[in-house]
């Protein structure tokens, strides 16, 4: 495998909670498997005041914490002599001096060829703040070596704000030097949707409506707001996950084949995809959209708090925290088939999959269940935890007569055994050390799933009178999201946290 060029990775934020629990530990594990150039420096940027040694120190632990390693283990010691720290005023564009200097002095010390990565792991009100003032000490200029901006999500909170987010950053830094992060693109398992659909000649023949019945996405999670609740009232499961991870997943799933892998050809054809979501007016939303709130319950003998009841959120909130979305993709591959995503927090387990529901044969001549529900074939695509896939379909049960029964065949990732599944940000992070934005949104990407979302805020915002059902924390939200399903006989898939069949031993 090609090895990056040396380089400075300077990451803003790095007094905060991203760093410490995703971003170094990432770093650590590429360090671990040799995959970090030979000269190579972090230089953590804050307001908080820490010296290198004491900011080293907060690393380490967050890398013990999160990767189970030990304080005392000489590699992690050698590789925290790597790291550095400048405080500085991030909305101040004088401060930025002392960064440019510190960042001059390692770079002649360390010899690594003015190469920089600056990663904003920041509150996203300074995202245009901080290429602005990079560029004010022309440190977006790439006269010797090359300079890479990383955004954090959220990436705009609606769609006039996303455009002029891009405006923005494309006045310091082209696109080429652009990487824009979803971290679900990161996770092997999403990146497998791609290898699945295009590396084997059985299902591509079929990914399409003439076979596929409906598409559903699942992606739902145990715990609460945390301590979020504050940057959660103001975006809601609908910025927070479909916006993004959701429709990436949608996009991946819908595609075209790609010419090539590359950032070109697959940014295009999930761009397409994208652009081919029917957009839904307004007056549409509620027979589309599904929008619901946890309320206090008690789950697993445990009082859990309301929605409304968590430190940050506004007693009367009417943010949802869950939300079941149907809609359709207007092309030649797609035309009719329903799409139906879910996701929420305060669900009885967290887990997120995809399932590809096939049409039932055109005539039944067998005996037992012929419902769509129960007797189509089904592609569960598990993108974790118990990462993986299912295909379920009929067999003949051994005996007398014709009778058949669903069976599933499954393939588990944790069957390799020692494989190591780099995390979505040591992937990501590897990708933008080595030039290759494939994994990386492009600018009109992000702004086309806003265009389809933005008539959903639009009408939540106009219109505070369209229901926000309450659920009882731990539960599959409200029932009403069983009425967005066309057809009467059918459900959504409760799925456990094991990759099982529906009504096989489940663990939740
Ligand atoms: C983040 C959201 O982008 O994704 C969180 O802000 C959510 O609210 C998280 O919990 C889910 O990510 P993952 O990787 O745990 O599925």
């Amino acid at each position: 495998m090609r090895a990056p060029e040396n380089l400075i990775l300077v990451i803003f934020g790095a007094s905060g909670d991203l760093t410490e629990r995703k971003l170094m530990p990432a770093v650590y594990d590429l360090h671990k498997q040799k995959l970090l150039p030979g000269r190579f420096a972090v230089v953590g940027v804050g307001r908080t005041e820490y010296s290198d040694g004491a900011f080293r120190e907060k690393m380490m632990q967050g890398i013990e914490k999160n990767l189970d390693e030990s304080k005392n283990d000489e590699m992690l010691r050698l590789f925290c002599q790597n790291l550095f720290y400048v405080s500085l005023d991030t909305r101040s564009a004088d401060d930025y001096k002392k960064l440019k200097d510190r960042l001059t002095a390692l770079d002649a010390e360390l010899q690594t060829g003015g190469n920089f990565i600056f990663y904003m792991a920041t509150p996203p009100e300074l995202y245009p703040i901080i290429p602005h003032n990079l560029a004010a000490h022309e440190l977006n200029k790439q006269k010797s070596g090359w300079r890479k901006l990383i955004i954090e999500k959220p990436f705009g909170y609606d769609l006039a704000s996303a455009r002029s987010l891009n405006q923005k950053l494309l006045r310091f830094f082209k696109e080429d030097q652009i990487y824009r992060i979803d971290h679900y693109l990161g996770k092997e398992t999403v990146q497998n949707i791609l290898v699945t659909r295009f590396s084997n000649n059985i299902f591509e023949p079929l990914w399409n409506q003439h076979f596929i019945h409906h598409v559903e996405i699942t992606s739902v999670e145990s715990l609460g707001v945390e301590n979020r609740g504050g940057y959660y009232d103001r975006s809601g499961v609908l910025r927070d996950m479909f916006q993004n991870h959701l429709l990436k997943l949608v996009s991946l799933v819908a595609m075209e084949p790609p010419i090539a892998f590359d950032a070109k050809s697959i940014r295009n054809e999930t761009q397409k995809a994208l652009e081919s979501l029917r957009p839904i007016k307004e007056h549409e939303v509620p027979d589309y959209v599904i929008r619901g709130q946890y309320t206090e319950s008690v789950v697993r003998g445990e009082k859990v708090r309301g929605y409304r009841q968590e430190k940050g959120v506004d007693p009367e909130s009417k943010t949802e925290t869950f939300l079941a979305f149907k809609f359709y993709i207007d092309n030649w591959r797609w035309g009719g088939v329903p799409f139906y995503v879910r996701a929420g927090k305060r669900m009885p387990t967290t887990v997120t999959e995809i399932v590809i529901y096939f049409k039932p044969t055109p005539h039944h001549m067998f005996s037992g269940n012929q419902s769509i529900a129960s007797s189509s074939n089904q592609l569960v695509i598990r993108i974790q935890p118990d990462e993986g896939i299912l295909l379920k379909f009929g067999m003949k049960v051994p005996g007398a007569g014709f009778k058949v029964q669903d069976v599933a065949m499954d393939f588990h990732y944790s069957d390799l055994a020692n494989v190591h599944l780099p995390s979505a940000y040591e992937r990501l992070l590897l990708d933008s050390m080595l030039g290759d934005q494939t994994l990386y949104e492009s600018g009109e990407t992000v702004e086309a799933a806003w265009k389809f979302v933005q008539p959903v805020l639009n009408v939540w915002q106009s219109n505070p009178n369209i229901k926000i059902y309450g659920y009882p924390a731990g539960s599959w939200g409200p029932p009403q999201a069983d009425d967005l399903i066309e057809e009467p006989h059918l459900t959504w898939r409760y799925p456990c946290k094991n990759l099982a069949m529906d009504g096989v031993y489940c663990e939740l």
